[in-house]
Parts: structure tokens; C-alpha cells; sequence
């Protein structure tokens, strides 16, 4: 079913990651009629990803700020591959609240790779939302950024759009975020983005091949080094805690989902440092100890390189289509499957085959059956509501 319109979205970070997504739709346009790599599903309710339309962009980096969003995303410190030089101007980017989205550390780093704050006063950021037209909220902030992810995603409610979470401050899978969300009547996906073939991913399948062929998990490890600003961002460890959480969220869900504990010292996964010639390239080293039939050892090590900003786009150009399609059904609240499917910590964590059927049904516009029961139609959200205030 093709749908009429375009989806319109509006973007907090005007980073490596949205660099990549913005590449990515102008890509996607230029080889629409070609076989291209990298996306997950092409039609999701009637939308391709042609049929997305970025109205809006936030940040406050002086060398973003002011500029065309087809210049910003080249600008430093972005590190990411130009893959598609050739891309729409877009709207300006506009300057918005600093609150703690930028560290002390990243204000120290050398120009190239830290962030320089530009002067310009922030703008009405609700009314920009409003005036720009967009239906859903895109957060990419720098990891830490737990005042200023609050600050956007009550702009999202207030502005009346929907809200894709991609970074590790838990809006999505609170409780109480998720309350507002309800009683707004918007649907939200969050939170921390799974990139499509990433660390996480990798973890996850195989810690469940590890079940479900009966091994014992002993040992976990997974450790990230890159060199993009997301990395050295993280360097400053009270911003990283968040990360290592969700990082570990994912592999701890598949114990969780089947009832086996997780023994203390026997799971690591986060970022360990920063390495700035390795740019956008992130490379993950994963260590497994396994016991199996007659107790047996079992170990697998083994290495991920990818190119992290794109590997993160096509997750988020399939959750801003599951977030319109949410809408046109009048789903509100956390959408359960699609943020088990694209988000690292989601409300509600999910096995591999459980988060894809579920997409699978979104991109049909039925409601997963599996997961029906936990998803809120509008109906359910007023009494949702009604409970809240009595
Ligand atoms: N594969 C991936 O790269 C991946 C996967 C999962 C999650 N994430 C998360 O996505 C987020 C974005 O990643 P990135 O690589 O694009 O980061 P980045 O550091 O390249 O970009 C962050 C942008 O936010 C801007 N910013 C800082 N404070 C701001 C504020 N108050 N308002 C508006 N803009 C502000 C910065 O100037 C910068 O342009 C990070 O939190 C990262 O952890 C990334």
C-alpha cells in the first residue's frame, strides 16, 4: 500500500550518525531502482525510505549552527565517510539549549575532534517543531546527555510529534516517560539505538545460539574501540555508565527472557577507548566461554569492523516509518517490537525471532498478536490517563 505523503522529521545532533542517515536518504533516492545493500525491509506501511523529509535540524556546534544541513554534517568534528557528497541543502540548522550536552572534555579536545559552542542565542524549540511540520522528534545526542534528552523529549509531547530515542538516556523504557507519551497520545521508540549489524546484535545471537543449542554461558566479554565523537565523548567514565548499561542490557535480556542467572564477573560489554585514527571505524573483540555436552569448553573469539554511523542508519530509517505507521494506527506509548528490534534497551526486551515478527507484522499494519496485548491503542491510553490522574 503506498501512502500519500511524506514522513517529516526533525533532528536533535547534527553528528557522525545523522551524517550518515542524511547521506542515506539522498543514496536510497539516487538508487531507487537498483539493488543496493544495507536496508532491512523496503516497504514499511507503505513507505519507503525514500519517503522521509528532514524539516528541521538542531544543535550547538558554531561550525552547524547557521549552516544548510547539507554543509553541517560535513563539518568537524564529523568524521564520517562521505559516501553521497551530493546531497540536498535542507533547512538551516538552528541553535538550541546547551544544558549538558556538551562535556568539559569535549570542550578541551583539539578543534578537529572536540565541540566549540556557538554564541548564537538557542531558538523557541517547541515552535520550531510546530512551525517546521514534522511528525516525529529524532534525538542524537552525545551520550550523558540526560537534562537535555528530558529538555527534547517534552518538547516532542508539548510540540505534539513522536520521539525516536537513539541514545542511552531511558525515556522509551521509563515507565514514567512512557506515562507522558500515553497520556500525549504519541507513540515513541527508544532507546539506544541496535545498530543493524553491530556489537550488540552480534552479542545477542550469539549468546541465544549458545541456549538454544544447550550451552552454558560462562563468560561474556565484548570491548569497542573507535574513533569517532561518540568515543571520545565517552571517555569522560560518568557519561559511559549509561552506555555500558544498555550495552549490557542486550546480552543480559537473552539470560533473563529464559530464566538463567547471570553470574557476577561474567559479563562485560562497553566502550574502552579512543583511538582518533580509527575515525568513524569501530572495531569490537568478543570473547565467549561456553561448556557444553558432557561439560565440554567451548570459546569463540572474534572481531567486528564496521563504519558505526552508517551501520546505525538503517535501524533508524526503518523506526521513523514504524513510528508514522504508529501514529496513522493510533498506537501510542512504547512500541514494544519495534524498539526490541532497532533500540538496545527497549521497555520490553525480546529474542531475535519474537522482535523481527513483530516489525514484520508493523510493516503489514496488523498488530504483532504475540505483543498485542502490551501495545496501548488510543482507547486503552484514556484509561491509561484516567487511572494516572485518579
Ligand atoms: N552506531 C552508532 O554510532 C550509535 C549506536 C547507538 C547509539 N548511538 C548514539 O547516538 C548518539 C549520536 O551519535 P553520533 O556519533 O552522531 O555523535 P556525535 O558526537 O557525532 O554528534 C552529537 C551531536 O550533538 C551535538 N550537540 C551537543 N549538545 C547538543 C545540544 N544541547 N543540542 C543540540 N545538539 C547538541 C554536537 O554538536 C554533535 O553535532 C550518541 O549518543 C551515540 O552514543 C550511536
Amino acid at each position: 500500500m503506498k501512502s500519500h505523503s511524506t514522513i517529516k522529521v526533525a533532528v536533535v545532533g547534527v553528528g557522525n550518525c545523522f551524517a550518515a542517515l542524511y547521506q542515506g536518504f539522498a543514496y536510497y533516492k539516487k538508487y531507487a531502482n537498483q539493488e543496493v545493500p544495507g536496508l532491512m525491509f523496503k516497504d514499511i506501511g507503505g513507505y519507503s525510505p525514500t519517503d522521509i523529509e528532514v524539516v528541521a535540524a538542531f544543535d550547538v556546534d558554531k561550525r552547524k549552527v547557521g549552516k544548510p544541513i547539507g554543509e553541517a554534517i560535513f563539518a568537524k568534528p564529523n568524521c564520517v565517510r562521505v559516501f553521497m557528497p551530493d546531497v540536498p541543502a535542507g533547512p538551516v540548522v538552528k541553535m538550541g539549549p546547551v544544558l549538558d550536552g556538551v562535556s568539559d572534555h569535549m570542550l578541551e579536545q583539539p578543534e578537529e575532534e572536540g565541540f566549540r559552542i556557538a554564541k548564537a542565542k538557542p531558538v523557541d524549540v517547541v515552535k520550531a517543531i510546530k512551525d517546521s511540520g514534522a511528525d516525529i522528534l529524532i534525538n542524537y545526542l552525545p551520550v550523558g546527555s540526560q537534562q537535555a534528552t528530558e529538555f527534547y523529549a517534552q518538547a516532542a509531547i508539548d510540540a505534539d510529534v513522536a520521539f525516536l530515542n537513539c541514545i542511552p538516556v531511558f525515556i522509551a523504557s521509563n515507565p514514567k516517560w512512557e506515562k507522558k507519551f500515553i497520556k500525549a497520545g504519541l507513540p515513541i521508540v527508544g532507546d539506544d539505538m541496535r545498530s543493524a549489524l553491530g556489537a550488540s546484535i552480534l552479542s545477542q545471537v550469539m549468546q541465544e545460539l549458545a541456549f538454544d543449542r544447550g550451552f552454558v554461558v560462562d563468560f561474556h566479554q565484548q570491548i569497542n574501540i573507535g574513533g569517532n565523537t561518540d568515543f571520545n565523548n565517552m571517555m569522560v567514565q560518568s557519561r559511559l555508565k549509561s552506555k555500558k548499561e544498555s550495552k549490557e542490557n542486550v546480552i543480559r535480556a537473552q539470560n533473563d527472557l529464559r530464566g538463567i542467572p547471570v553470574a557476577k564477573h561474567s559479563l562485560f560489554a562497553g566502550p574502552s577507548t579512543y583511538l582518533p585514527y580509527l575515525q568513524d571505524n569501530k572495531v569490537a573483540y568478543f570473547n565467549l566461554r561456553l561448556r557444553g555436552f558432557g561439560n565440554a569448553p567451548v570459546t569463540i573469539d572474534a572481531k567486528l569492523s564496521v563504519q558505526d554511523s552508517e551501520n546505525s542508519a538503517g535501524v533508524v530509517i526503518d523506526a521513523i516509518r514504524y513510528l508514522q505507521v504508529a501514529r496513522e494506527l493510533g498506537i501510542v506509548g512504547a512500541l514494544r517490537g519495534p524498539s526490541a528490534w532497532t533500540q538496545k534497551t527497549p521497555p520490553e526486551q525480546m529474542v531475535y525471532a519474537d522482535a523481527k515478527a513483530a516489525c514484520e507484522a508493523f510493516a503489514k499494519r496488523q498488530l504483532p498478536a504475540v505483543h498485542a496485548k502490551r501495545i496501548k491503542t488510543r482507547r486503552s491510553a484514556k484509561a491509561e490517563t484516567a487511572k494516572l490522574v485518579r
